[in-house]
C-alpha cells in the first residue's frame, strides 16, 4: 500500500526514545519530513536522513514552548500534515505531583499541540493521532489508583471530540492504544531489569505469547495519519496483541 507521505510534514512529540522514536523512523521511511521533540537535546541519529529529520528541545508540559515549536516547524517546512501526541508523564503513582504532572503533560500538552497545529491542519486537511494506552479502558496494574489510566481515557474522549469538530474542516483525529510494548532501553526493559518476576508475569499475560514492538505501534500511527485512512476518524485502534479483555464496540 502506498501511503503517499512524500512531501508531507509530520510533527511527533517525544521522538527520541521508545514508541516515539519508532514513529519518527516509520514516517521517515515513507518519505515524510519529520519534526520531533524531547526535553533532552537529541544526538543526531545516523539512520535519519538529516534533511528530513529535524529535532528540537521542547517540554510539552509548557504550552508556550509547544506553540513556538509548532509555529517554527510550519515556517521552516511550509506546512503541517499531521501531528502525533506521543508524550506521557507515565505517571503511575498516587501523589499530588503525579496527578498534576500527568494532567499538564498528557492532556494539556496534547491540547497545546493540537491548538497550535489546527490552523495548519485545516489548510492541509490533515490529521491528529494521539497515543493512549490499554490502561485507558481496562483496570490493570496501573490502577493504584494513579493518573495514568484516567489521563489516557480522557485523551481518547478528547480525540473523539476533535474528530467530530474537525470533520467539517476535513481534519481527522484518531487514537492508537498500545498494550505492553517492549523496548530494551524503555519502560518494559527497565521493568525486566528491576522487577524480573513482575515482568515475567506481565509478559505471560499477552495472548500472542510476547509483548509488542514499537514498530508495530508506529505502523498503525503512520497508516492513520495518512490519507489512506481518509474515512477513518474518531477511532481508538488497539495495538495490544489481544491483551485487553472486553469487547470494544
Ligand atoms: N511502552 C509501553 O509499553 C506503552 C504502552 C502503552 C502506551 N504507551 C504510551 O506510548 C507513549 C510513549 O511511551 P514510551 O514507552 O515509548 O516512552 P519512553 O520510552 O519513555 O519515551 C518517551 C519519549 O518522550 C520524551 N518526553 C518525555 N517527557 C517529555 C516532555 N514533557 N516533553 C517532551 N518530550 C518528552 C522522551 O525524551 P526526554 O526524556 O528527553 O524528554 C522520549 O523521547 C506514551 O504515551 C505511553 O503512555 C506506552
Amino acid at each position: 500500500m502506498h501511503l503517499d507521505l512524500e512531501e508531507k510534514v509530520i510533527l511527533v512529540t517525544g521522538g527520541t526514545k521508545g514508541i516515539g522514536r519508532a514513529i519518527v523512523s516509520s514516517f521517515l521511511a515513507e518519505g515524510a519530513t519529520v519534526h520531533f521533540c524531547s526535553r533532552t537535546a537529541a544526538d543526531p541519529d545516523p539512520s535519519h536522513p538529516a534533511d528530513r529529520a529535524i529535532s528540537a528541545t521542547v517540554d510539552v508540559s509548557q504550552p508556550s514552548q509547544v506553540a513556538s515549536w509548532v509555529t517554527s516547524c510550519a515556517s521552516q517546512s511550509g506546512r503541517i500534515d499531521a501531528v502525533v501526541a506521543n508524550v506521557s508523564a507515565l505517571a503511575i503513582s498516587t501523589d499530588d505531583a503525579a496527578w498534576q504532572g500527568a494532567f499538564a503533560t498528557d492532556l494539556m500538552g496534547t491540547r497545546a499541540l493540537v491548538d497550535a497545529a489546527l490552523p495548519y491542519l485545516e489548510v492541509s486537511k490533515g490529521s491528529v493521532v494521539t497515543i493512549a494506552s490499554v490502561s485507558g479502558r481496562v483496570l490493570d496494574f496501573t490502577a493504584l489508583p494513579s493518573p495514568y489510566g484516567p489521563m489516557k481515557a480522557a485523551l481518547i474522549h478528547y480525540t473523539a471530540q476533535l474528530a467530530r469538530t474537525g470533520a467539517p474542516k476535513g481534519i481527522r483525529a484518531n487514537t492508537v492504544s498500545p498494550g505492553n510494548i517492549y523496548v530494551e532501553d524503555g519502560v518494559w526493559g527497565n521493568v525486566e531489569r528491576e522487577q524480573p518476576d513482575f515482568f515475567k508475569k506481565q509478559w505471560a499475560e499477552n495472548p500472542l505469547g510476547r509483548m509488542g514492538r514499537a514498530e508495530e505501534v508506529a505502523d498503525a500511527v503512520v497508516f492513520l495519519a495518512s490519507k489512506r485512512a481518509g474515512f477513518v476518524t474518531g477511532a481508538n485502534m488497539l495495538v495490544d496483541g489481544g491483551l485487553s479483555q472486553g469487547i470494544q464496540f
